[in-house]
């Protein structure tokens, strides 16, 4: 029987539950957008991993979420947000986890995403995994996963014609603006400390990128 082994920090863990969901994604996530498949899941569960090394919470319920997360995002749904919901709930009701872990994990699927807006209520374990998904997409893994979103939907790398906008009302819209509307906003929206101090890195990181970008596509 094959074990789910999380290696961070030195901290190694066998857990039956998790090596299931882990393996359940594995397949649910097959062939999608590279930015929201597998190994973003598994990147989120390593984030998780290093914030619960500092902030109180009940591990179980993050590290599930943020395994099962986006198991199908509504974007490549036809926008239909009770998607992951429904997946999620079938396989969670499949294993042996009690009501309350599984009301709880889908509560934080139900209002991790950035597009939902503010939570009705705000749980340690909903901070953590929004925190570490928000960490996804800043840093060099942030703007690959940018750049592979606007490329599946067919968008520009960048517009001149179009003055960087913070509001996602462009008609055309470009992968660069995209920083501007969402990935430079989102060390500022971090919930716990620890993402904080990481998010900030990674935020320079996306500028240092900028600088770097406009002085190549400017021909300098
Ligand atoms: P969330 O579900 O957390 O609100 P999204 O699903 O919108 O976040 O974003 C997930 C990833 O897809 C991020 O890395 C984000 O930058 C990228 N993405 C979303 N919308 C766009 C876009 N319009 N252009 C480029 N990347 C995008
Ligand atoms: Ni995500």
């Amino acid at each position: 029987m094959s074990t789910f082994v999380i290696k961070i920090n030195k901290i190694k863990m066998d857990d039956k539950i998790l090596e299931s969901a882990r393996q359940f994604v594995e397949i649910q996530l097959k062939n999608t957008e590279p930015g929201h498949d597998y190994s973003h899941a598994m990147r989120v569960l390593q984030n998780v991993e290093k914030i619960c090394l500092k902030e109180k919470c009940d591990v179980l319920i993050v590290r599930l979420a943020a395994i099962l997360h986006d198991v199908a995002d509504a974007k490549f749904h036809n926008g239909d947000e009770d998607k992951a919901i429904e997946i999620a709930k079938s396989f969670l009701e499949s294993i042996s986890v009690g009501n309350e872990i599984i009301e709880h994990v889908l509560f934080i699927i139900r209002h991790i995403s950035y597009r939902k807006g503010i939570p009705p209520r705000m749980t340690p374990e909903l901070a953590i995994v929004q925190d570490a998904d928000r960490l996804d997409a800043i840093g060099a893994i942030g703007i690959a996963r940018a750049f592979s979103y606007g490329g599946f939907m067919r968008r520009p790398l960048h517009d001149f014609d179009i003055i960087p906008n913070t509001e996602p009302s462009l008609k055309q819209p470009n992968t660069i603006n995209h920083f501007y509307e969402k990935l430079l906003k989102i060390k500022d929206m971090m919930n716990t400390n620890t993402a904080k101090e990481i998010a900030e890195g990674r935020h320079e990181f996306l500028l240092l990128y900028l600088q770097h970008f406009y002085k190549e596509a400017l021909g300098d």
